[in-house]
């Protein structure tokens, strides 16, 4: 145990700024500061405001995150980092100051892909990846089925979203409800008192013909679009919007196509493990949801603590780990950020 290496790794894709430290399978920090409260007024992230928050904030988190797993950086044996994808400013920090972090102590970096880290996370809590798997990633910035062969190498699209990710569906309904930012989370606890039934919304590309063409893509602009016509006739004919039940049958609309593809992807390749990430994957009704009708067909479900499902360093340090024991070759200094780094790009 106490001789699998000790890798830390930074998240700086979006507004928070990660560091997490792992030896092996096991988390022994994972530091987080947030700039969402700068951005909440703007109803979205600023990509400049984000940026200068991850400047001020590097340090001081690394330092907490150090004093946490009890280290120094003498003690690091690799360094991984968010290469992409990304907001670019906010990713051109962490790459700056992992490279630098390697270049003082001469120790190995890894440039991993976002996307990769957030199902590489629940290994943390789960222990090794079965492979084949399915990986269902829903952030804010990404929909995303995915076929993991080999979580370092073998990542392969099924499908992804047409048009928002879920995660934005979430914000932006949010805040026609007048809810606030980011949306995920108060989405989530308002519905705890509404009806997920009292309102039918659309599920995007579900019909017969639509699954001819894109039987594993998502689509969440019409649902948006649906709700906010529901609550304008509300409004229009004067009368109060239910906000809990709004919230809850919307909630319900994208957990239900969520799992619903979620499953047929495993069902079509003959996998029976599926993992979910990112920020949407904290979302309660969706692990209760996956889980129940998961159970029915055989398949085992994994999703990382609602903690580690938000962009966190741990994740990138468990990518990093993975690399490391895999025995994959480090990235060479000069890599750049890449804001649009494609999801089979696991390593840069
Ligand atoms: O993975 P993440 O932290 O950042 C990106 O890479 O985008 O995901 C953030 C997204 C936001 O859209 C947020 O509203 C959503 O995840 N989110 C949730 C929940 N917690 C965060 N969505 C639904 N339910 C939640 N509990
Ligand atoms: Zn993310």
């Amino acid at each position: 145990m106490t001789d699998e290496p000790l890798v830390l790794g930074l998240e700086t894709s979006c507004d928070e700024t990660g560091v997490g430290i792992v030896r092996g399978h096991t988390l022994l920090a994972d530091a987080v500061a947030s700039s969402v409260e700068q951005h909440a007024r703007f109803g979205g992230v600023v990509p400049e405001v984000a940026s200068r928050a991850h400047l001020e904030a590097m340090v001081p988190t690394i330092e907490r995150a150090c004093a946490t797993a009890g280290i120094t950086l003498a003690d690091v044996d690799a360094f991984a980092v968010t290469a992409g994808p990304g907001l670019a400013g906010a990713l051109l920090v962490g790459v700056a100051a992992a490279k630098s972090l390697a270049l003082a102590t001469g120790k190995p970096i890894y440039g991993v892909n976002h996307l990769a880290a957030h199902v590489a996370v629940d290994q943390l809590e789960h222990g090794a990846l079965p492979e084949p798997s399915i990986a269902m990633l829903v952030s804010g910035g990404h929909s995303s089925l995915l076929k993991v062969t080999d979580l370092t190498v073998g990542v392969t699209p099924m499908g992804a979203t047409i048009d928002d990710a879920a995660g934005e569906a979430f914000d932006k309904v949010a805040r026609l409800l007048g809810l606030g930012f980011p949306g995920g989370p108060i989405i989530d606890r308002t519905a705890v008192s509404g009806s997920s039934i009292a309102i039918d919304f659309p599920r995007g590309l579900s019909t017969k013909r639509d699954l001819e063409r894109h039987r594993f893509d998502f689509s969440f602009s019409g649902l948006k679009t649906a709700v906010a016509r529901w609550v304008e006739a509300k409004e229009r004919a004067g009368e109060a919007v239910p906000v809990a039940d709004v919230a809850a049958s919307f909630q319900e609309a994208v957990c239900d196509i969520l799992v619903r593809k979620a499953l047929d992807a495993c069902q079509s390749q003959g996998v029976e493990d599926l993992v979910i990430g990112g920020g949407v994957a904290a979302n309660s009704r969706l692990r209760v949801l996956a889980e129940e009708r998961a159970a029915k067909i055989g398949v085992r479900v994994r999703v990382p603590r609602p903690g580690l499902c938000t962009d966190n360093g741990a994740m990138v340090a468990a990518l990093g780990s993975e690399m490391v024991a895999r025995g994959r070759t480090p990235s060479v200094l000069d890599f750049p950020a890449d804001s649009s780094q494609p999801i089979e790009s696991v390593l840069v």
